[in-house]
This record gives C-alpha cells, sequence and structure tokens, in this order.
C-alpha cells in the first residue's frame, strides 16, 4: 500500500467511525465549501447505513444536479419526500431542479404545494413569480413578485425578477424602477445594466440611458457589449463592430433569435430571398453560394434549392449551432465573414448576407473581398439599414450601423460591381417602430 492508499483507508475508516449525525454534518460542511467529490462521498456511506435519511437523500439530490446529474438528483429528492411529504426545503429544491431542467410546469406544480403548506414563504414567491414568466402568465408572476417583496423588502434578486416581469409585460417605466432600485442596493447585478439601458433608450430616456452606459462600463469593464454601445453613445464611430462584440452578443441571443425576430415581423431573410427570386431559377442549380453572417439559417432555407452547394459562415458558435440542427448547409464555418471571403478567388455565384453588415460601418473591405470571391457576373445581395445624413454611415444608439445609399453604390462601383436593383423596404420592427432599410443586388464585373 502505498502512501496515497493508506492516507485514503485511514479517511475511509474514519469516516466509518462517524456516527450519521456527524457524518451529515461532515457531508454539508465539505457541500458548502464546494468540495463536491468529498462531499459526494460522505453521502453515499451515509445512504449506504441509512438509505432512508431524507436530509442525506435531499442533499445528495442537490448536490447531483450540482455535478449534472439531474435526472438522478430529481429521484434522490423525490425519495426524500416520500420519507417526509410536508419536506418544504426539498419541494423548493426540486422546484429548482425542475426549472433548470426545463420543466416549468412541474417546477410551477411543486412551488405551488410549498404555497399551500407555507403561504409566507418569500422564496417559494420569488421562484414561482419567475417560472410564471417563462410560462408567460405575467400578471400572476407580477402579483407573486410583488407579494414576495412585500415578504422580503429591499430583495435585489426579487426586485431583479419584478424588473423582469414588468418588462415582459410591457410595464417598461415600472421594470425601470424596479431595476433601479435592485441596482441601488446591489451595483454589481452586471446583467441588470444592459436591460436597464435599452428600456430607458426605447422610452426616450437619453440622457438617463447614457448615465446608466456608463456605469455599466465602470462596474463591468472588459464588458464588449457595454463598450460597444458606449463608443455609439459618445458619437464615435468605429469602422465596425468588434468580432468580441459580435461572438458575444450573438452567442447569448442564439437560443431565442428566431423566436424574438419572429415577433419583430423580421423580413431580411424573405426579402433576400425574393431578390434572389428574381435573379435565378431553382432549376439553374448554381455551383456554390455562400449565406455570409447566416445566424441560425433563416436564409439558407429558400437558398437551398438554388445549389448543390451551400456554404454558411458565421463569427457565432451559438448562432451556427442553430443553424447546423438544420441540416441545411453543406458547410458551416467559424469565421469572420471578410477574412474568409478574403482567402478565396471566383469560387461563389452567388454571395447573400441578410443584416449583417449592419455590423459594418466601412464596406470596402468586405466589398472588395466579395468581388474577388465571386465569379464574374457572380451575384452580391444584401440588407442594410437605411440612413440620409451627410456621413456615409453612422453607427446608431441600438448598436447597428446605417449606410447612405450614396455611400453604399459608391463602395460597389469602386469593388467592381454593377448596381443592378437597391429597393427601400421595412426590415423589422423595432419597440414597435418600423427600420427602413434597403435590399441591394449587385453584379460581379
Ligand atoms: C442579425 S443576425 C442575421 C442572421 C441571418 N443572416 C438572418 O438573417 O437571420 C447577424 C449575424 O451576423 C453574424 N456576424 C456579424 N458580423 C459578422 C462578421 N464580421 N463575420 C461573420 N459573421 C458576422 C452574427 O454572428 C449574426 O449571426
Amino acid at each position: 500500500m502505498n502512501r496515497h492508499e493508506r492516507r485514503s483507508a485511514a479517511k475511509k475508516q474514519k469516516q466509518q467511525r462517524l456516527t450519521p449525525m456527524q457524518a451529515f454534518k461532515l457531508a454539508i460542511e465539505l457541500h458548502q465549501q464546494q468540495r463536491l467529490e468529498e462531499a459526494e462521498k460522505v453521502y453515499r456511506s451515509l445512504l449506504d447505513l441509512q438509505p432512508k435519511h431524507p436530509d442525506a437523500l435531499h442533499y445528495y439530490g442537490v448536490l447531483l444536479h450540482q455535478i449534472g446529474q439531474s435526472e438522478q438528483a430529481i429521484a434522490y429528492i423525490k425519495q426524500a419526500l416520500v420519507i417526509v411529504p410536508d419536506y418544504l426545503d426539498a419541494l423548493n429544491n426540486l422546484g429548482n431542479v425542475l426549472k433548470e431542467t426545463g420543466d416549468m410546469q412541474g417546477a410551477v406544480d411543486v412551488y405551488r404545494q410549498v404555497l399551500n403548506l407555507s403561504p409566507n414563504h418569500a422564496g417559494v414567491h420569488n421562484n414561482l413569480g419567475a417560472v410564471l414568466r417563462h410560462l408567460g402568465a405575467y400578471q400572476e408572476s407580477i402579483s407573486l413578485l410583488t407579494k414576495a417583496l412585500a415578504l422580503s423588502p429591499n430583495n435585489p434578486d426579487v426586485l431583479q425578477n419584478l424588473g423582469n416581469s414588468y418588462r415582459a409585460n410591457g410595464d417598461y417605466q415600472q421594470a425601470i424602477d424596479a431595476y433601479r432600485q435592485s441596482l441601488a442596493i446591489k451595483p454589481q447585478q452586471k446583467t441588470i445594466y444592459q436591460r436597464l439601458w435599452r428600456l430607458l433608450l426605447a422610452t426616450g430616456q437619453q440622457e438617463a440611458s447614457q448615465e446608466v452606459l456608463k456605469q455599466w462600463v465602470a462596474v463591468d469593464p472588459n464588458n464588449h457589449i457595454a463598450q460597444h454601445h458606449f463608443l455609439a453613445h459618445t458619437g464615435y464611430t468605429p469602422e465596425r463592430a468588434s468580432e468580441d462584440y459580435i461572438q458575444e452578443t450573438f452567442d447569448r441571443f442564439a437560443a431565442s433569435f428566431d423566436n424574438v425576430l419572429d415577433r419583430l415581423e423580421y423580413r431580411a431573410p424573405s426579402l433576400v430571398g425574393q431578390a434572389v427570386a428574381k435573379l435565378f431559377s431553382e432549376s439553374e442549380k448554381l455551383a456554390c453560394v455562400l449565406d455570409a453572417g447566416c445566424g441560425t439559417g433563416l436564409s439558407g432555407i429558400s437558398l437551398r434549392a438554388y445549389t448543390d452547394k451551400l456554404i454558411g459562415v458565421d463569427l457565432s458558435q451559438g448562432m451556427l449551432n442553430k443553424a447546423q440542427q438544420r441540416k441545411i448547409y453543406d458547410e458551416l464555418v467559424k469565421a469572420d465573414l471578410v477574412k474568409y471571403l478574403s482567402s478565396y478567388t471566383h469560387l461563389f455565384n452567388l454571395i447573400i448576407s441578410a443584416d449583417t453588415l449592419v455590423y459594418f460601418g466601412a464596406l470596402e473591405a468586405f466589398l472588395q473581398a466579395a468581388s474577388q470571391a465571386l465569379t464574374t457576373k457572380g451575384a452580391l445581395v444584401f440588407t442594410l439599414e437605411k440612413h440620409d445624413a451627410e456621413n456615409g454611415f453612422q453607427l446608431n444608439y441600438h448598436g447597428r450601423y446605417a449606410h447612405t445609399p450614396r455611400y453604399v453604390t459608391d463602395c460597389l462601383v469602386n469593388a467592381g460591381f454593377e448596381l443592378h436593383v437597391m429597393e427601400t423596404v421595412i426590415l423589422r420592427k423595432e419597440m414597435g417602430e418600423p427600420v427602413v432599410g434597403i435590399v441591394v443586388t449587385a453584379i460581379c464585373k
């Protein structure tokens, strides 16, 4: 037996000599110190001796969820509840595990059980309120969270949750107030700043939104999203959004992108699809087509029919994973689209880019690279947001660029394109207002 084996055998012997009460205390201590492997061993040996120890079953279940074994976790916590049906903490934790594994309705049922047993449990009012928001029951969510706040005044987590539910219900000013109160109590809650800033902007409170942006950058100086928007507010216009900003924004957005954009009446993919249909027939079967900034693949759906080889390129792995699930691309590449295009010559018959060049101010580098990567007479179809001021492009407060038709036309001509069509369109809605853009079709000379 080597030294290590002797030490662990001694430890085991010592554990075996502990009374069940001492063993449970030790397991909880280790658990609280996040020494999960050691805690797991102690829970296990305790449960070997006392398989119906309700607390050990409950907390071992909680630990299993923490290490990703959520199904087993649920089974253990349920065993604890068979032994002690009114075990409030176990019920609450069961609700939490169900919620985190996506079983929202299951979580609601369990939280309601807790409230029947303990009608003034602030934590469960808070938890139930949050889950009901996920299920779209905003009014009930708000009233539960209001009660949670009455039971636990000035609780920053409850205030944050309440802000989220007000926001989901369209009660923007109440959401702003709740977020502000929450931050006043706990300024380090980094995630609130972005929501608060957006709401202030959307409700026309520009000065206040700038203040929040400053606070956000101060609290979270390495956050690329905060930095990007801060630049937009200061009036400084970088040539394009940083790769870090794009990745962070879209990796976070990927899961909800399709649903959110659907609610915003997003039309860029269908507008691009219509422009492509005017140029090509599906029977032509183009040799190679690129979806530049493919995102979750909404534009790829209509492109698939035109080609035997459809490639998507995007900077966000989260978005690419969603696109992969559609099974419509022959290749998906994680790269900056300008760098990607620069490495090909005369390859693509068609390049489309829907709602992606809005993250570029200067278009020269992209158009040069696209012109090189397209075959002669190859087509480029893209959308942009439109503005009519003096400058060729501007970075708007919401973080996307807008371009003048004049600038776009000049850049196209300089890069060797012939402008075929430029149509003014509504791309989508933003806070209920239409976003005006252009759909551009250009042919490589
Ligand atoms: C608003 S989404 C549009 C996605 C898709 N084209 C659509 O219409 O549904 C913009 C996408 O462009 C990608 N993107 C932005 N800048 C990029 C760049 N420089 N290189 C590659 N992808 C980029 C983002 O990651 C995001 O997936």
